[in-house]
């Protein structure tokens, strides 16, 4: 209960929303990128939907993501939003480094992101790039194995803070394409930033 708690928190804090979906037995197999590339990765996204939130006035309004090389090879991550309720911005700073054990020690798009929490302390959590051309779009995927449960989290991220239909089109398609289990998206308002 204690983990759900905290992946819910770290949900809250770092995406304005608790967005988690919980489904049976343990993370299904994804394909993620190969040669993942963090320097074209870095630079300025906007988050353009992400999945259902299950308490919609919790959410964030324009949610972006900062991502900047750090010399170590590992990533510096600033997530930033204005609340929907009290209209005032806040940012959160992580760090992400690519799972060289899930990657089986190529460069993958599987990445952890570790958060540090007031009271708490560091919260690790999953970032899987399962597709990005780098320039316009990412798909992101995480989850977190229970037991016999497994919570899953997607979200979509843009170059663009209103991205042609084009490209909407073709992370709609690449979403569906990959992920073998539904999750409801919600698209994120960008508007009036
Ligand atoms: C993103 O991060 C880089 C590196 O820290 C910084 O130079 C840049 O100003 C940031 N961009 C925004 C929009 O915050
Ligand atoms: C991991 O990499 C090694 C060496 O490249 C390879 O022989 C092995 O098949 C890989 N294992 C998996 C599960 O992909
Ligand atoms: C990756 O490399 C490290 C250090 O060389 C090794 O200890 C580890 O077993 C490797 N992991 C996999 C999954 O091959």
């Amino acid at each position: 209960m204690k983990t759900l708690f905290v992946i819910a928190f770290t949900s809250v804090v770092i995406n304005g929303a608790l967005a988690q979906s919980f489904n049976l037995g343990p993370c299904p197999k994804v394909n993620t990128v190969e040669n993942f590339d963090i320097e074209r990765y870095s630079g300025l996204w906007y988050e353009y939907e992400r999945s259902f939130l299950m308490i919609f006035e919790l959410g964030g309004k324009c949610v972006t993501a900062n991502y900047s090389a750090n010399s170590d090879g590992t990533v510096n991550v600033v997530n930033s939003q204005i609340s929907s309720i009290t209209g005032s911005e806040s940012s959160i700073t992580g760090t992400a480094r690519v799972d060289d054990e899930a990657c089986n020690n190529t460069t993958c798009g599987k990445l952890i992101v570790t958060f540090p929490m007031p009271v708490i302390g560091e919260v690790d959590g999953t970032y899987w790039v399962l597709e990005t051309d780098y320039t316009s779009y990412s798909v992101v995927w995480s989850c977190t194995d229970y037991k016999v449960i497994h919570a899953s989290y997607a979200w979509v991220l843009t170059r663009d803070r209103n991205p042609s239909e084009a490209v909407v089109q073709q992370t709609t398609n690449l979403y569906a394409n990959n992920n073998p289990e539904f999750i409801l998206m919600t698209k994120t308002n960008q508007e009036n930033c």
